[in-house]
């Protein structure tokens, strides 16, 4: 049985690669915590779908997974890693538990989901993971989620590598801001850190169909916009004190 597996599901970008794999494979194995989001996903689409609720920080997450694959002798053709957050602050204006919760999900999950599904991928097989353009400098304000996507970007580089042999691809996935959920969870602190607003606001489904695309063609990376790719050569040329100056204008304080 060939499957896709898709952790952060539930909403999203997630939920919309979803839809952009839906009709390609056997199956579709569906992760997030939200339950009633992932049968409504799985209403709405024609390709089978097996739903996991899970919480990805938790250790025993993995092993249900791992179990299923191994049950089911499933071929995995492609993993897409959505599941995460970021919260915007300050060092003391995010609480430690929070900033230790962005790494778990952001990077720990992410790692144990790519080491999960490895052994079950063959030749062909393909790694999305969603990283950020906000790994292209260290954030302040931003510090901790930034981070954990500058781990990301690195990580799926190397990864790529270390799959070349394998011939299967990683692509990281490093977009702007996107019409999601996420900002709902990000300005959850009230933070007096946070930006003044999100331009430009890219849609989801642009960001994904073009990050399907790439990984199609078996691309490293994947970039969404000139504004984007503008901030990348800008992350690579600037200074950071130049580079840490202009986000700096961008927030309320
Ligand atoms: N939106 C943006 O502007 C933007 C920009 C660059 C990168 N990204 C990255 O893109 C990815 C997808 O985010 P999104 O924008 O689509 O945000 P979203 O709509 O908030 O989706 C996040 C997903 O992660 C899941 N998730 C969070 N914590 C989890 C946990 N403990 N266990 C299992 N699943 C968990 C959520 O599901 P449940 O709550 O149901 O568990 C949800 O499905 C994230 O990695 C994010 O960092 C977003």
């Amino acid at each position: 049985m060939k499957i896709a597996i898709v952790t952060g599901a539930s909403s999203g970008m997630g939920r919309e690669f979803c839809r952009i794999m839906d009709n390609e494979f056997d199956a579709l194995w569906i992760i997030a915590r939200r339950e009633n989001r992932l049968i409504e996903l799985k209403e709405q689409l024609k390709t089978p779908c097996k739903i996991f609720p899970l919480d990805l920080a938790k250790k025993e997450s993995f092993e249900v997974i791992e179990n299923a694959l191994k049950k089911e002798n499933a071929e995995v053709k492609c993993l897409v890693n959505c599941a995460g957050f970021g919260v915007f602050g300050r060092y003391d204006e995010v609480s430690d538990q929070t900033q230790q919760d962005m790494i778990d999900i952001n990077v720990k999950a992410l790692v144990s989901m790519c080491n999960i599904c490895l052994p079950f991928m063959n030749k062909g097989g393909r790694i999305i993971n969603l990283c950020s353009s906000s790994s292209f400098f260290p954030l302040a304000e931003f510090n901790v989620y930034a981070s954990t996507k500058a781990f990301v970007s690195s990580y799926s580089r190397a990864l790529s590598v270390e799959l070349k042999d394998r011939k299967i691809a990683v692509t990281s996935v490093s977009p702007g801001w996107v019409e999601t959920e996420f900002f709902t969870h990000a300005e959850k602190n009230n933070a007096k850190h946070a930006p003044k607003y999100y331009k430009p606001m890219y849609s989801t489904k642009r960001v994904v169909e073009k990050a399907y695309k790439d990984s199609k063609k078996g691309k490293r990376e994947s970039i969404c916009g000139l504004f984007v790719k503008t901030h990348k050569i800008l992350g690579k040329l600037l200074p950071y004190s130049v580079a840490n100056f202009m986000w700096k204008t961008e927030l309320k304080k």
